[in-house]
């Protein structure tokens, strides 16, 4: 396999510390403004219309005038001159009873983010990409305006750099899963560091960067050692509490219930978007999860601040 991109400089690395991606949803443009407008315009069209028909109707059956040879009634109707007062411009119209006002549409900023101290929130995560099927994925949570946390490897973000770069651009957080996908607990210290470090620099570079970044151990595997090293980094360990196990099963149906049946409130849901059966689930699993009545976030959201070299399982 050539997950083993060239792995960036450590120089950024300590700019990098602390760092997280977690871009704020685009605004939107307010959409009713025209609307509303337009339809004032449309109603008065359509009242000086009708005048107009039954102006030109009265005056027809009033005139009584014989009507000149060779003229078709149609044409003779419609030259006929038209003299209702009511149609005259007037320099003062007679005050209109005004409209209730239309509400006027806020420039809508970013939607607040949700407050999973009220709410029943669930993160829904996934592992180990970008790869093949991470676009599809892409696509699913935009239709169903969900956002979602990504645990990228660097060697797969330096393979598909544009993709990575998507994810963080249509709102959703990203984090690190290290480099190599290779156990950080059966390696020197130095190499996890490395693992560590050369995944944060290619997250800056790639995607931008804002706040401390998430870090979840591949396999969910670390020891008192990897969590100092990534405690001196100012980077959380992010586990999950609901564990879909879709690499094992690759089923639609299996992944879909045991991520709807274990989530709680404050759920951390693991998936892995490498895999084409969890792609397949996921709009299933957002059905299922709101209308159970729960709200699907970040893990930035689900969380808040965290703390460096803090263990999170669930909000
Ligand atoms: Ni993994």
């Amino acid at each position: 396999m050539a997950w083993h991109g060239a792995r960036p400089s450590a120089a950024l690395v300590a700019t990098a510390f602390g760092m997280l991606v977690a871009l704020v949803p685009s605004t939107l443009t307010p959409a009713h403004a025209d609307a509303t407008h337009g339809t004032g315009v449309a109603l008065r069209s359509t009242v000086s219309t009708a005048d107009l028909a039954a102006g030109s109707a009265s005056t027809v059956a009033q005139t009584g005038a014989p009507r000149p040879a060779g003229v078709e009634p149609a044409a003779w109707t419609v030259l006929t001159p038209i003299t209702a007062p009511e149609l005259e411009p007037t320099a003062e119209p007679a005050p209109e009873p005004a409209p209730a006002p239309a509400p006027e549409p806020e420039p809508t900023p970013a939607a607040p983010a949700p407050d999973c101290a009220v709410l029943a929130c669930v993160a829904l995560t996934f592992d180990d990409g970008p790869g093949p099927y991470t676009g599809t994925l892409l696509n699913t949570l935009a239709a169903k305006g969900v956002k979602a946390t990504f645990f990228v490897l660097g060697s797969r973000v330096a393979q598909f750099p544009d993709l990575a770069a998507r994810t963080a651009a249509e709102g959703h957080a990203l984090g690190s899963h290290a480099w190599s996908h290779q156990s950080l607990t059966s390696m020197p210290v130095e190499q996890a560091a490395d693992e560590i470090d050369s995944t944060t620099v290619i997250l800056i570079q790639t995607v931008g960067i804002g706040g401390p970044v998430l870090f979840r151990p591949p396999y969910g595997a670390f020891d008192e050692q990897v969590r100092l090293t990534l405690a001196e980094r100012g980077q959380p360990v992010v586990l999950w509490d609901v564990d879909t196990e879709d690499w094992k099963n690759r089923d639609v149906g299996v992944t879909t219930h045991r991520a709807v049946a274990g989530a709680s409130p404050g759920s951390i849901i693991l998936m892995h978007d490498i895999h084409e059966s969890t792609v397949a689930a996921v709009p299933g699993i957002i059905d299922h999860l709101q209308a159970a009545g729960y709200t699907l976030v970040t893990l930035p959201e689900l969380l808040g601040p965290t703390e460096p070299g803090q263990v999170y399982r669930s909000r």
